[in-house]
């Protein structure tokens, strides 16, 4: 079999560039190495950037989205025991996000390929991307070898692109020499919550305590997505439903309201979730581009990780259309260039918000009080509080 652009990865990012494609008339075939349950169920973040609705609007995915999505126009802030509002449209001159869930773009998503678009196999699993260097000569091509069926198979590829993931193949073909890596973890992690119960408040709450930090996020009007700072390498088991909502309301306190409480409901998921920054350059090698977390991953905090995946799909699918309609791989060879600035800023913000909220174990109380001089500072000063919302809400995408 042969392809324009074979695509290792089903999740939001191959799914969408398999959709920009096809609407630019150029043919793709996606390999996912999990079933269809799988991929639609996983939990990820739910924060969409007006960037990544307007996408998914143009490329046909937005119905769902425009019924059940819920537009935001601000965040929360609380420490020290207040709250302080951040206005997004005033601070960004209009700019708000939404809260959709990353699987509901998924499900939206491959229920369109399906129906009309290029092939998506699920339990396709890829062994080996060969003939892939630094060349860009046509005879060069990449061919992927993969089993589907109990089969092994190959696809003739005129470009591979690699949206598998942090622990997916196609990173690692890039040669060693070629690559190179920028990492951090961090010493603490987040255990994620789905709860049925309202959210108290309509805009997300994100909470710097000296218990750690915690974040109120939602899902619908009756299901509420928690999370909590809690240690490295800790059991989901070992949080009862009645801890994880005595911390939670112990994290969010305020001193102006004593009596403020989360609504309880059943805990219907638990997950703990690591903390990693990871940036790999270059995110292209002869034929073969990585596209979100395959090259890049974010901590979750600020949300940014679905929203750069985005931004590097929505590149890479304009430079595929130029290379068709005028010949040129000028687009394609600026790529990396071009996905690499607003990821650094991405990193950067990202991490921000962590260091910036969490309560890092070896922390001295100077550290703590730097963090709450900051937030103070988003507090009463428009410009700091306007670039924490214009990264939040998303930088502008390149040109
Ligand atoms: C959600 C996740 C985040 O990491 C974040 O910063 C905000 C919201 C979420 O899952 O809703």
């Amino acid at each position: 079999m042969h392809t324009t652009v074979g695509i290792i990865g089903g999740g939001p990012s191959g799914l969408l560039l398999a959709r920009l494609l096809h609407n630019a008339g150029i043919d793709s075939v996606v390999l996912e190495r999990r079933d269809r349950a799988y991929v639609e169920q996983r939990q990820r973040a739910g924060i969409l950037e007006q960037a990544t609705v307007d996408v998914l609007r143009a490329a046909g995915a937005g119905e769902r989205l425009d019924r059940e999505g819920m537009p935001h126009d601000g965040i929360e802030l609380r420490y020290g025991g207040r709250a302080h509002r951040v206005d997004f449209p005033a601070l960004t001159g209009g700019r708000r996000v939404w809260v959709y869930a990353q699987t509901e773009v998924v499900k939206d998503l491959v229920a369109l390929q399906l129906a009309d678009g290029g092939p998506l196999y699920f339990e396709a699993e890829v062994h080996a991307v060969e003939g892939v260097t630094a060349s860009d000569r046509a005879e060069d091509r990449p061919v992927i070898r993969y089993t589907h069926e109990g089969r092994e198979k190959t696809l003739t590829c005129d470009y591979v692109v690699g949206c598998d993931g942090f622990h997916g193949v196609t990173r690692g073909m890039l040669p060693e020499g070629v690559r190179t890596t920028y990492e951090r973890t961090y010493p603490y992690s987040w255990l994620g919550i789905l709860a049925d119960a309202p959210p108290v408040y309509d805009e997300l709450i994100y909470a710097h305590s000296e218990r750690g930090f915690a974040l109120a996020s939602m899902r619908s009007e009756s299901v509420s997505r928690l999370y909590l700072q809690v240690p490295n390498g800790t059991d989901p088991a070992d949080w009862s439903d009645g801890r994880i909502w005595d911390e939670l309301d112990a994290r969010f306190a305020l001193d102006a309201n004593p009596e403020w409480r989360l609504k309880r409901g059943t805990v219907t998921s638990k997950a703990v979730l690591p903390m990693r920054s990871h940036v790999t350059e270059p995110m292209r090698y002869g034929r073969v581009f990585l596209a979100g977390d395959a090259a890049h991953i974010v901590p979750p905090t600020g949300a940014k990780g679905l929203n750069l995946a985005v931004a590097d799909v929505i590149v890479l699918a304009r430079a595929f259309a130029h290379l068709k309609d005028t010949g040129s791989t000028g687009l394609l060879d600026a790529y990396s260039d071009t996905c690499l600035r607003r990821v650094w800023r991405a990193e950067h913000f990202s991490y921000f918000m962590t260091t910036t909220l969490h309560a890092d174990p070896e922390q001295s109380p100077f550290e703590t009080r730097l963090q709450l001089s900051q937030l103070d500072r988003i507090a009463t000063s428009e410009h700091a509080a306007a670039e924490l919302a214009e990264n939040y809400t998303g930088l502008p995408l390149a040109q």
